[in-house]
């Protein structure tokens, strides 16, 4: 029994029983289930909004599913999601609301967080946006020089630049094309060398992005950006207003840093960093594609938080999906989550995903304080197929390890495809068919022979299936689809560290590389002692100065 009144998870009927039922189902094969059922390619199907989910090549019944939706049903995933959704203070350990779905609420909407509705300054904000974003988008907010704004260039890290940079390629041909648009992160100076250098100062934009407006890596590129548009512009302070905003929860340090808070565009504690694109932080995403398709995609957002809201547990989506990593994670071992877009332009969603879930669920003590002992969040990984096919696929295939995986793809190109290059898109949705059908059903040795393949290369062309995929298909990839996607996984995460008991909404983890990183800066700067650095970063530290002359 934990502190908090509940069964151990691993303890729990439910729990047991899914245990019990891996067992049986252990030598099921997924040609079986196919063979068994001619219905399941499409009964095992279900639709939300524009995104077809296909589960039907996963190792499941409907038994499977059965238990999976009683342990869910257990661990009061639905009690856990409508407290989210009133505003309570799921994330415990930071005694915050969670309600990044009040970002997406429309106008009409009432959510409150301490007895305050919060939907008022959500749409306050993002009309502020949409005004800031057209007068940018116009030409008419000049730089201090009286230069219209041509580049656009975001520095943040983590969920103040993941979120908008994936986004920002996802929807590349809805943007303006005139306009250049860049995400600066990393604390090394290439980034941001790299992204200014062939900038005329007079024409740029930074939006400084930071929840917290603390992070370093964020305040020191910052600081480098404004020191390299003073020096461009041969100006004093005084041209920072027109080339600089701010996106933060803290207007103090805002201000400390020079920033008139007139510019800044605000959020609040109760939207986690990594769950934040859709707020001020998209805003140069909005200056990107325009208000109008950023409130698309807002829309397709509220489109899917409301399926997961009111959607029983039989057809709802992220549930679903959540519940299907559990089955592999716990029940099968599986280490890993691969995400395989069949889309050039999501070559960034899964380094999205990859915060999303993995700062989210990557925990190992429960809500209780206890640690888990059962598995939690996967590592989630993959880049945009065909190219992953060339690269590590074999792995999946033919390899030791059981990695589900996503395909997601689309029935139409981008409009913006002509001629050879849209016709094209046939031979690349042939290939997602083709990989999750291999995956499933593989190769048997039976039928590698009736090729004529000689006996001694049998077993090495033989692929033995059995590998569980979802698809997710829709027609098009609009701002209205990216929203759809990006909470779909959202409450797929949410589900899960639902059943798994920990707080989804922390990252405590990232905490301690952060203090020892200011620790141990002076000593490669000044070469002054840590104390209580261990032999080996001692004598790390020790070589740097020396390679650099030190
Ligand atoms: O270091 C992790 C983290 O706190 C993330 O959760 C967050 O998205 C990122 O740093 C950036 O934080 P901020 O927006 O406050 O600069």
């Amino acid at each position: 029994m934990n502190a908090d009144g509940r069964t151990r998870l691993n303890q729990t009927p439910e729990w047991t029983a899914l245990a019990k039922h891996r067992e049986e189902l252990a030598d099921t094969r997924l040609r079986d289930l196919f063979a068994a059922d001619p219905g399941r390619g499409t009964g095992y199907t279900l639709q939300v909004g524009d995104l077809h989910i296909d589960y039907s090549k996963h190792l499941v019944n409907d038994e499977t599913l059965r238990l999976l939706r009683e342990l869910a049903a257990a661990t009061d995933v639905f009690g856990l999601r409508d407290a989210m959704f009133r505003g309570e203070k799921i994330n415990v350990t930071e005694n915050r609301a969670v309600l990044h779905t009040a970002l997406r609420a429309p106008r009409d909407a009432v959510i409150e967080v301490d007895g305050e509705n919060v939907v008022p300054q959500v749409h306050a904000v993002l009309d502020k946006m949409s005004s800031f974003a057209d007068r940018v988008r116009s030409g008419a907010w000049t730089g201090h020089t009286g230069k219209r704004i041509r580049n656009v260039i975001n520095v943040g890290i983590g969920g103040s630049d993941l979120g908008p940079a994936m986004a920002y390629e996802v929807l590349r041909s809805f943007t303006d094309r005139d306009l250049t648009v860049r995400f600066v992160s990393n604390v090394d100076g290439a980034d941001l060398h790299e992204a200014t250098r062939d900038l005329d100062a007079a024409e740029t934009l930074f939006i400084i992005a930071s929840k917290t407006f603390t992070t370093i890596e964020t305040i020191t590129n910052a600081t480098s950006a404004r020191n390299w548009l003073l020096t461009e512009l041969k100006a004093g302070p005084e041209a920072v207003a027109k080339h600089f905003v701010a996106l933060s929860t803290n207007s103090e340090k805002v201000s400390d840093f020079g920033i008139d808070t007139a510019n800044m565009f605000e959020f609040w504690d109760w939207v986690g960093g990594r769950y934040s694109y859709d707020s001020a932080i998209g805003l140069s995403l909005m200056i990107a594609i325009g208000p109008d398709r950023f409130r698309e995609m807002l829309d397709g957002f509220h489109l899917v938080d409301e399926h997961f809201r009111t959607a029983p547990a039989e057809a709802n989506v992220p549930l679903l999906l959540g519940l299907l990593g559990i089955w592999y994670g716990n029940f099968h071992d599986a280490q890993s989550h691969a995400v395989l877009p069949y889309s050039h332009y999501l070559s960034k969603f899964t380094a999205y995903l990859q915060q999303l879930d993995m700062e989210s669920n990557g925990k190992y003590v429960a809500r209780d304080g206890r640690e888990t002992d059962w598995q939690t969040g996967p590592v989630v990984w993959g880049t945009p197929g065909t190219n992953g096919q060339h690269a590590y696929y074999q792995l999946i295939h033919q390899g030791t390890k059981l990695i589900p995986a996503d395909f997601i793809g689309f029935a139409e190109p981008v409009a913006e495809l002509s001629g050879e290059l849209k016709a094209q898109h046939d031979l690349l949705m042939a290939n997602f068919f083709a990989q999750t059908q291999a995956l499933a059903f593989g190769k048997t040795a039976d039928e590698v022979r009736a090729e004529g393949v000689p006996e001694e290369q049998v077993p090495h062309r033989t692929f033995k299936g059995n590998h569980p995929t979802t698809t997710i298909l829709a027609k098009e990839l609009t701002p209205s689809v990216l929203g759809q996607l990006v909470a779909l996984y959202e409450h797929k995460v949410f589900t899960q560290g639902a059943v798994w008991n920990i707080d989804s909404f922390d990252q405590w983890g990232v905490e301690l590389g952060k203090v020892l990183a200011k620790r141990i800066e002076p000593a490669l700067t000044e070469g002054t002692e840590v104390p209580g650095l261990d032999a080996s970063t001692t004598a790390l530290v020790a070589r740097y100065r020396e390679l650099r002359g030190r």
